[in-house]
C-alpha cells in the first residue's frame, strides 16, 4: 500500500469488524445477562459506557429495580460490570472460593496494575504484606510524626491571618499536605519536605490514574 491513509482506513474499518465478531461468538455467558444504560450491541455499548460516567446511580437503580434478585451488567469502555443482586445471590458469590472469584484479580484487571506496575507488583505484592505486618504494628510509634507533619504542613500551606481570608487551591494543597504525611513515615525529615521529591510523588500518583484512563480506553489487542 503506497497510500498511508489509505491504510489508515482500512485498519478504522477492520478493527470495529473485528470487534463485533468477537463480541458476536466471545463469551456467550455474559450474553445472556440483561444490559442496562444503553444497546448492549458491539461498540454501540460505549453509548452506556459514557451514560455510565454521569449517570451511574440512576444506572445502577434502574438495574436494582428491574433484575431485583437477579443479574444485570453495565458496560465501561473496555470491560462490562457484571452486578448481582439479592441476599441468595450475594450468598452464592460469598461462598465461592478465592480461586473463582478473586477481589485481588478484580482490582488489578480493573487498575492494570500488570501494565502499568509491572506483573511482579501483582504477582509479588511484598508491598500489602509492609503494609499489614510491618506498618500496622508500628502505627501508634508512628502517629506522633505523622501528627506533627500534617500540623506543621497546615501552618506552612495554609497560614492563618488574623482578619484576613486566604485563598489557596484545595486540591493541590491536600495533596501535598497527604504526600508529606506518608513521606514522613516513609523517608522521614527532610526528605518528606524536599520540594523535589513532593513533586515527584504527587505527579507519580497523577499519572498512574491518567496511564489507567488511557488504558481503560485502548483496545484489548494493544494490552496482551
Ligand atoms: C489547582 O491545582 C491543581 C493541581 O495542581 C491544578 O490542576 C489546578 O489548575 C489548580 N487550580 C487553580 C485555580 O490554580
Amino acid at each position: 500500500m503506497d497510500n498511508p491513509t489509505l491504510g489508515i482506513y482500512v485498519v478504522a474499518a477492520i478493527i470495529p469488524l473485528f470487534l463485533f465478531f468477537r463480541s458476536l461468538f466471545g463469551s456467550s455467558s455474559l450474553r445472556s445477562i440483561p444490559t442496562v444504560g444503553g444497546p448492549s450491541a458491539p461498540l454501540l455499548s460505549y453509548i452506556g459506557s459514557y451514560r455510565f460516567l454521569h449517570h451511574a446511580r440512576a444506572m445502577l437503580q434502574e438495574g436494582y429495580d428491574k433484575y431485583k434478585g437477579g443479574m444485570f451488567k453495565i458496560p465501561l469502555p473496555d470491560r462490562w460490570i457484571v452486578v448481582v443482586t439479592g441476599s441468595r445471590l450475594v450468598d452464592d458469590l460469598q461462598k465461592f472460593p478465592d480461586d473463582h472469584v478473586s477481589f485481588l484479580e478484580a482490582a488489578a484487571d480493573l487498575t492494570h496494575i500488570n501494565h502499568i506496575f509491572g506483573d511482579e507488583a501483582h504477582h509479588n505484592p511484598l508491598h500489602l504484606t509492609v503494609i499489614r505486618q510491618q506498618l500496622t504494628r508500628q502505627l501508634v510509634t508512628l502517629f506522633p510524626d505523622v501528627r506533627d507533619e500534617i500540623s506543621t504542613a497546615f501552618q506552612e500551606l495554609i497560614p492563618a491571618k488574623e482578619n484576613e481570608w486566604t485563598p489557596i487551591n484545595a486540591t493541590s494543597v491536600i495533596r501535598q499536605i497527604v504526600a508529606r504525611a506518608s513521606n514522613r513515615v516513609f523517608v522521614g525529615v527532610p526528605l518528606c519536605r524536599d520540594p523535589g521529591y513532593l513533586d515527584l510523588t504527587v505527579n507519580f500518583a497523577v499519572d498512574v490514574g491518567k496511564a489507567r484512563t488511557v488504558l481503560t480506553l485502548s483496545p484489548f489487542f494493544l494490552k496482551s
